[in-house]
């Protein structure tokens, strides 16, 4: 019998890079769904079948007594997983392994959403009754294992799912009570790896580190009092902190000038506020677009050359199904 789960990925809010360094931040799961399907096999063999395999007509084959040791580019995130729990509750075992998720997901589907996928599945299939921070805990490091960095952000927005203020490492996990969220999201293309980016802030950190905490921790009174705008639903101030919020990016380097266009685009329709939001260097922007402002804001954003993306925020965490 098949275990299934499925994660949302997600969309940063603010806090962007500073949440590498013991900042908090502010994430949305978006209802871009992840799902990992595992069963036991009889013999010793792991076999990982994901989409991007069935493109090529491949599956993935390991050894069950070897997970995790020479991870491959296709299945790092289900391999790492299935080594983490292997590793930490003591077992072993055939498996079938089958991941489902869209092979688009503009930046906001995430590896952790199919690793939390992974981890929830395995441990219903083998009974460990992992609760929320126990699946964050054993995910996280999972894909640390993959990455070597990474606040854990988007890990607790796929656990968790909803909005969550966050600060690394899970330090502080608390889900908020926020009913919507007004935004456009807009994609701007391809962007370079968000390891690169957090390696060039944290180069800029080396270069001019007083400036640079005191601008992080500029971002954490941004995030502090995004999280009670939110919670009020004042998307005015909200969308202040949006845009201040933009001016530290900027600064730091990662903005692009389509992310830039897009930006001012929103903002000139009539935008309270807009950000880049991730890591940076491409992938989406988004934007306040509240009430009858929303359409003009989506138009703007095409206009200067985006896609808009249609996806519901604020979505469910991990789920079994
Ligand atoms: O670009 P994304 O969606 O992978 O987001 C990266 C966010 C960073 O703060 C730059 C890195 C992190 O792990 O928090």
């Amino acid at each position: 019998m098949a275990v299934t789960a499925s994660a949302p990925g997600k969309l940063l809010l603010l806090g962007d890079h500073a949440v590498v360094y013991d900042r908090p931040c502010l994430v949305t799961a978006v209802d871009i769904r992840y799902q990992a399907s595992i069963s036991k096999q009889d013999d010793s063999t792991i076999e990982i079948d994901t989409p991007e395999l069935r493109q090529q007509a491949k599956t993935y084959r390991i050894s069950a007594q070897h997970p995790g040791k020479h991870y491959t580019k296709e299945t790092a995130f289900v391999e790492a997983a299935i080594a983490q729990v292997f590793r930490e509750y003591d077992l072993q075992s055939g498996l079938s392994v089958v991941t489902q998720g869209p092979v688009v997901s503009y930046g906001l589907g995430s590896s952790s959403a199919i690793t939390v996928a992974a981890v929830a599945a395995l441990s219903s299939l083998f009974d460990l009754r992992l609760d929320k921070a126990e699946l964050f805990r054993v995910a996280y490091a999972a894909v640390l294992d993959v990455q070597g960095t990474g606040s854990g952000f988007d890990v607790a927005s796929a656990v968790y799912g909803r909005t969550v203020y966050f600060v690394t490492g899970g330090a502080t996990i608390e889900p908020l009570p926020v009913d919507s969220l007004p935004f456009v999201i807009g994609y701007s293309g391809e962007k370079v790896s968000t390891t690169n980016l957090v390696g060039e802030v944290r180069k800029l950190r080396e270069r001019q580190p007083a400036i640079v905490n005191r601008m992080f921790g500029v971002s954490r009174e941004i995030v502090d009092s995004g999280k009670e705008q939110l919670l009020n639903g004042d998307w005015s101030a909200f969308g202040d902190l949006m845009n201040l919020h933009q001016g530290l990016l900027d600064a730091w380097g990662v903005n692009t000038l389509q992310l830039a266009t897009l930006i001012a685009a929103a903002r000139d329709a009539g935008a309270l506020g807009a950000k880049l939001s991730g890591a940076g260097g491409g992938d989406c922007m988004f934007a306040v677009g509240d009430g009858e402002k929303r359409v003009a804001v989506e138009q703007a954003v095409r206009d200067a050359g985006g896609e808009v993306v249609d996806v519901a925020l604020n979505a469910e965490g991990v789920q079994l199904l």
